[in-house]
């Protein structure tokens, strides 16, 4: 039986609570690998506590999972700057690999704010608690990295450049969750595995792109944090720009390992911004943690540009925020019109493609058909995939799927440093260009007055 040890720094947070320990509760459920988990922050925390702040988050729960997480999960007090405490785990940790006969192979999860990679990562290679290993090494150990990978592509530059000081690139996993969304690992499959999309994936057939992250939640219990990113840095330099790379992506040779990056690289390496907006909801100021003059954008759309033969001329309409009416995170790919072979009763309607991400998860061709009567008037009908209509409600979730990619040592659906320091520089130009921000009500579409002359100029009707 395939057994590893699970470190978690950064165990009290937010992320522990919400996706990690549920998805190793899912992944201990389906069984088949004995896991030790080592949580470790700098408070107090006692392990049952942070069990049960993250049973609500657990979707399905199973009696004998949440008893084997009960029993596998340990918990130490470090502080992430102090070099003694890496020590103290790394013995912690060890004894109790021994105790239960673990293998030594480790997979250490960084649940931090960027600013502590460089520190930790050293840490963690001068205590011995991650080793660099050789790929070949029947024992790996593994370090994943929580999204943003820094604040701008300097810090991310430094960030990396410590990084690599003491561990091999193979051994390093930059997560952006969205890559693990079985769905979102579906575009490339769709795409290229049908005959009918690759000729027409192009500027002359496609109009537009549009990609649309919409919450309903708002910054929760992450004021802090999320006051210091906004929404440009905390979705669309990773998420949405993943999204876009997916769809506008050249064919890989293969759907794995560093083919699909190396082409989601090059992809994003062309993209640049033509125009956005930005939108703060209102009542944000008055949120725990955040400076009651903050300028943050929690709204922002943006048009941005692809420079390569593919792509000429097809805008990619981006459009994110929280507090929003509604939670969906979906790309509309709209077609041209048809050059339309009858002389009367044309649709005005294109055809689309729409992969739905979230809440449901879809692909949705719209094309045009006959009304049933004597007129015949083209009436849109939609013929849909329905993920959990056609294989059950089995769908891991994303964090569950990024544990098992680790574990496997699959690194597609974590990003290479290239990809963030093209996302990095696009951010950076939109910085640059100090866009407008615009107040927007709570529970609406987001600034109704911007988003109706930005919808205007570039004769855009976003699909809502
Ligand atoms: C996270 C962001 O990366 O993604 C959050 O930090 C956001 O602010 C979340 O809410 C959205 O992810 P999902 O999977 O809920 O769509």
């Amino acid at each position: 039986m395939d057994n590893y040890t699970v470190i978690i720094l950064g165990a009290t947070g937010d992320l522990t609570k919400r996706k990690l320990l549920p998805s190793l509760h899912a992944l201990l459920s389906k069984s088949g690998s004995k896991v030790l988990i080592v949580g470790a922050a700098r408070g107090d925390a006692m392990v049952h506590a942070l069990l049960d702040d993250a049973a609500p988050f657990i979707q399905k729960k199973d009696d004998a999972a949440w008893e084997q997480l009960r029993s596998s999960f340990h918990y130490q007090q470090l502080d992430f700057t102090v070099a003694k405490d890496y020590v103290a785990l790394e013995k912690f940790v060890c004894q109790l690999e021994k105790k239960y006969n673990m293998s030594g192979k480790r997979l250490i999860y960084l649940a931090t704010a960027a600013h502590f990679f460089c520190t930790i990562t050293e840490n963690l290679s001068i205590s011995g608690l991650a080793k660099r290993v050789e790929e070949k090494d029947s024992i790996w150990n593994r370090i994943a990295y929580e999204k943003p990978f820094g604040h701008d592509l300097k810090s991310a530059h430094e960030i990396n450049e410590c990084i690599k000081k003491y561990f091999y690139e193979y051994q390093i996993y930059r997560v952006d969750h969205y890559l693990n969304k079985e769905v979102v690992a579906n575009i490339a499959l769709l795409r290229f595995t049908n005959i009918f999309f690759e000729p027409l994936w192009n500027h002359r057939y496609i109009d537009n792109v549009q990609i649309i992250l919409n919450e309903k939640i708002g910054v929760e219990s992450r004021g802090g944090y999320y006051d210091s990113y906004g929404a440009v840095a905390d979705v669309v330099q990773n998420h949405m720009l993943e999204l876009l790379a997916l769809v506008a992506m050249e064919s890989p040779a293969k759907l794995t390992g560093d083919a699909i990056r190396t082409e989601r690289a090059k992809v994003l390496e062309k993209v640049s911004v033509v125009e956005g907006f930005l939108g703060q909801y209102k009542g944000y100021t008055q949120e725990k943690d955040v400076p009651v003059d903050s300028t943050t954008e929690t709204f922002a759309a943006f048009r941005f540009a692809i420079d390569n033969r593919r792509w000429t001329g097809v805008p990619f309409y981006l459009k994110t925020g929280k507090k929003l009416k509604k939670k969906e995170t979906v790309i509309h790919i709209r077609f041209k019109h048809v050059d339309c072979l009858l002389s009367k009763d044309c649709p005005s309607e294109p055809n689309y493609l729409t992969i739905r991400i979230t809440p449901d998860a879809t692909f949705t061709l719209t094309l045009n058909t006959k009304k049933i009567d004597k007129t015949n008037e083209v009436s849109p009908v939609k013929m849909e995939f329905c993920h959990s209509c056609h294989f059950g409600d089995v769908t891991p979730t994303a964090y569950e799927t990024l544990f098992e990619e680790i574990v496997r040592g699959e690194l597609s659906t974590s990003v290479r440093f290239d990809e963030i320091e093209y996302a990095w520089k696009i951010i950076d130009n939109v910085r640059e260009m100090k866009l407008p921000l615009h107040l927007y009500e709570v529970g609406s579409l987001g600034p109704k007055a911007a988003l109706q002359d930005f919808s205007n100029k570039h004769g855009i009707r976003w699909r809502e």
